[in-house]
C-alpha cells in the first residue's frame, strides 16, 4: 500500500484552495483499506475521506491520512417489476453515472444532473437538486470500517438522511463521520418512471419549450441548462456549489419576516414549517458580487462562494478567507433576519 507524502490537493478540491495532504493513499477497494490498517501506525493514525472535493474547504495542510476514493464500477445489480438496482463505485463521477445510466435506458437520476462529486460522497449530504434528493432514489451502501477494516451494509433508514444531512457527518456515538469510507452506493430506480417536474426553473422550461411531456433525456437537458445559467462550472471558478443550508423557520418566523421584507422566498413545508431561500436573504443582504480578500460571493447566486483568484497563479483564495467571508455574511444575514445560516461544506 502506497502511502504518499506531501500531495498538493489545490486538483483535488473544487474551491481550488492550496493546501497539502502529509500523506496521502488512494484506495481502488476495500481490501486496499484492509491491508493499510495492517500497519499499527496507520491503523491509530487519524484519518479523512476525500471524494471528489466539492464540499470541502481546506484551512491548512492536512495532518489525518487522506483516502482518496477510487473505488470504480459501473453495473445493473437486478431488475425487479418495481426498479432497477444499479450498483457503483464510490470513486465514479456521480455526474458520470447520471450519464449512463440514461445511457442504459435507466430513466431517475436525471433531476440530479451535473452536480459535481463522487458517488460514494452522494450519501454524506444526501445531494439533491430540482426536486429530488439522493435519499429518493437510495437502495443501499457498502463501507468499510476505518478502524476494524470490516465491510458493512447500510440502508436508508440506517444512513439517517435528512436535508443535506446523513449520519456520515456526525461524530459521536451514532455518527460515522471520519470512521467509515463509502466504497459502493446502489440506487434504486423505480419502475414505471416518472418525470419530476414541480420545480419552478423546469416548470419555464416546459412553458417555453410547450413540450409538456418531457422524457428523461430531455429533463437531464433542462437541468444542465439551469445549473449551467447560474451555478459556477467548477472547472473554471472555484467553488463548492450552495455554501449554506436554506434554513427552516417557524410559520411566526416567516410571517415576522413577510411583515418587513413581504418579497421574502419561502416554502411551506408538510411538517408546517417554512423553509426560505438562504439565496434569497444573502442578497438582499446586498452581498451578490462582493468581494473579501480573495473571495467573493458569485454574481448569479448568492448562495455560492467563489474563489476570485485563478487558484494556479498563486493568487487565489484560502480557507481562511472564504471562512471569513463566510462569518461576515453569516453576521448580517442574522443581524437582518434573526436566522444564523449553517454552512453546508465541511471543514478541513
Ligand atoms: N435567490 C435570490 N437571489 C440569489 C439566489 C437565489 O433571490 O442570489 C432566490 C431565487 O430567485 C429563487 C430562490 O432564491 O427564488 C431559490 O434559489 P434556487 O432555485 O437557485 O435554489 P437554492 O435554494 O438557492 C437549492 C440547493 C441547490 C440546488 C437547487 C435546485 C441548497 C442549499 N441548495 O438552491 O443545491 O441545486 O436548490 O434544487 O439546498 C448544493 O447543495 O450545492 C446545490 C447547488
Amino acid at each position: 500500500m502506497l502511502v504518499e507524502k506531501n500531495v498538493s490537493l489545490q486538483g483535488m478540491n473544487t474551491f481550488r484552495i492550496v493546501a497539502k495532504a502529509q500523506s496521502l493513499v488512494r484506495v481502488a477497494s476495500h481490501q486496499d483499506v484492509q491491508e493499510l490498517l495492517q500497519n499499527p501506525h496507520w491503523r491509530d493514525w487519524p484519518k479523512r475521506v476525500l471524494g471528489g472535493g466539492s464540499n470541502i474547504v481546506l484551512t491548512g495542510d492536512v495532518e489525518p491520512l487522506v483516502l482518496k476514493s477510487e473505488v470504480m464500477g459501473l453495473r445493473l445489480l437486478e431488475e425487479t417489476d418495481k426498479a432497477l438496482i444499479v450498483e457503483a463505485g464510490g470513486g465514479e463521477s456521480w455526474h458520470g453515472l447520471v450519464r449512463w445510466t440514461l445511457q442504459q435506458g435507466y430513466p431517475g437520476l436525471e433531476n440530479m444532473a451535473l452536480i459535481p462529486g463522487t458517488v460514494g460522497a452522494a450519501p454524506v449530504q444526501n445531494i439533491g437538486a430540482y426536486g429530488v434528493e439522493l435519499q429518493d432514489r437510495f437502495h443501499s451502501l457498502d463501507a468499510v470500517d476505518l478502524q476494524t477494516g470490516e465491510l458493512f451494509t447500510l440502508d436508508a433508514a440506517q444512513c439517517g438522511f435528512g436535508y443535506r444531512d446523513s449520519v456520515f457527518k456526525h461524530t459521536g456515538r451514532m455518527g460515522l463521520k471520519d470512521r467509515a469510507m463509502i466504497v459502493r452506493v446502489r440506487l434504486s430506480l423505480p419502475k414505471p418512471w416518472k418525470p419530476v417536474l414541480g420545480y419552478a426553473d423546469l416548470e419555464r422550461h416546459m412553458e417555453q419549450s410547450g413540450n409538456h411531456a418531457p422524457d428523461a433525456w430531455t429533463i437531464y437537458d433542462w437541468v444542465c441548462d439551469v445549473r449551467r445559467s447560474k451555478l459556477p462550472d467548477p472547472e473554471v471558478v472555484g467553488n463548492a456549489g450552495s455554501f449554506f443550508k436554506n434554513p427552516t423557520v417557524t410559520e411566526e418566523q416567516c410571517q415576522d419576516i413577510i411583515a418587513r421584507d413581504p418579497k421574502v422566498v419561502h416554502y411551506r413545508l408538510d411538517n408546517g414549517s417554512v423553509k426560505l431561500a438562504a439565496g434569497w436573504l444573502i442578497d438582499a443582504c446586498g452581498w451578490k458580487g462582493k468581494t473579501m480578500g480573495h473571495a467573493g460571493v458569485y454574481e448569479k447566486q448568492a448562495l455560492v462562494l467563489v474563489n476570485r483568484g485563478s487558484g494556479y497563479d498563486g493568487n487565489g483564495a484560502t480557507g481562511g478567507e472564504v471562512m471569513t467571508l463566510a462569518k461576515a455574511i453569516q453576521t448580517s444575514v442574522y443581524e437582518r433576519f434573526g436566522i444564523m445560516l449553517e454552512p453546508e461544506p465541511m471543514v478541513w
